[in-house]
């Protein structure tokens, strides 16, 4: 009887999304595969029936499993290049007087990304409609978001004076001070099943749909233009690109930038 779970991928999405509610269909085969393989070799898993059944019955397999799958590797202010176009550019153009920005950081992972927009609202001055909205899929990054404790290596190039403005070490670590705390709301949000939220002058969704298929990439791109205000922006990864920007109403402002039309 179990030899017919042995590789089948079908059963397998089934039982997973049956315990995760996560759809792997929506994700690049090729890709979850070699990591869901990998995760098996390195637990002496024999096949997808022994996995599903840790998978239920240890929590600490559940968890160890989603961070291997969900691929959460982060930096403050990845790509520098492309957050200087976001700084000298793009939010510029965003800004108009006594207007305040409303900003969300979409697959946040452990949190680099919203704190450097913070860290940047904080430097130029941004006033802020509201705290910047960070969502990921994935509660343990999200935990580890919201305390703001970051190694030394985590912090390699950000600027010492930013440094010191910003962070407070303690025992070789270093925390997000209160203020840029505050500045950011974190949420659990899966970008695959959850309602978007609206009216947003900026979004970022960088390094998190490089797993999706390309249908599933198109609908998340539609989502995130109808989650624009016109003339908002949409700021993706360093390898991403929109190749029918115009079709879901975006323009192409700068590489790596989409402002809705
Ligand atoms: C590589 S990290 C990107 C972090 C950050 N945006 C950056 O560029 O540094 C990808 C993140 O996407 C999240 N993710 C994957 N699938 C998701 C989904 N369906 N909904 C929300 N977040 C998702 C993962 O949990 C992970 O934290």
């Amino acid at each position: 009887m179990r030899n017919i779970y042995r590789n089948d991928w079908a059963w397998f999405i089934r039982r997973f999304e049956a315990i995760s509610s996560i759809n792997l269909n929506a994700y690049k085969r090729p890709q979850m595969e070699r990591r869901i393989n990998s995760f098996m070799r390195n637990h002496s898993l024999a096949d997808y029936h022994e996995l599903i059944q840790r998978l239920q019955s240890d929590q600490s397999m559940y968890k160890r499993f989603m961070e291997h799958l969900t691929i959460n590797v982060s930096e403050f202010f990845r790509n520098p290049p492309h957050w200087r176009v976001l700084e000298d550019t793009i939010i510029p153009l965003l800004i108009k007087p006594q207007y305040r920005l409303k900003i969300w950081s979409a697959g946040c992972s452990s949190g680099e990304e919203a704190y450097s927009l913070a860290i940047t609202a904080c430097e130029k001055r941004i006033e802020l409609r509201e705290p910047i909205l960070a969502t990921d899929l994935d509660a343990g990054v999200l935990e580890m978001a919201a305390k703001g404790v970051y190694q030394p290596g985590q912090l390699q190039g950000i600027p010492e004076q930013i440094k010191r403005k910003y962070f407070e070490e303690n025992k070789g670590s270093f925390k997000i001070t209160n203020e840029l705390r505050s500045l950011v709301r974190f949420k659990q949000h899966d970008l695959l099943k959850d309602p978007f939220p609206r009216d947003y002058d900026l979004i970022l969704c960088r390094n998190v749909v490089i797993y999706f298929t390309e249908e599933t990439k198109q609908e998340l791109y539609g989502r995130f233009a109808k989650a624009l205000r016109p003339g908002g922006v949409l700021f993706i990864g360093g390898t991403e690109q929109i190749f029918n920007g115009r079709q879901l109403g975006f323009n192409s402002i700068s590489t790596f930038f989409y402002q809705k039309m």
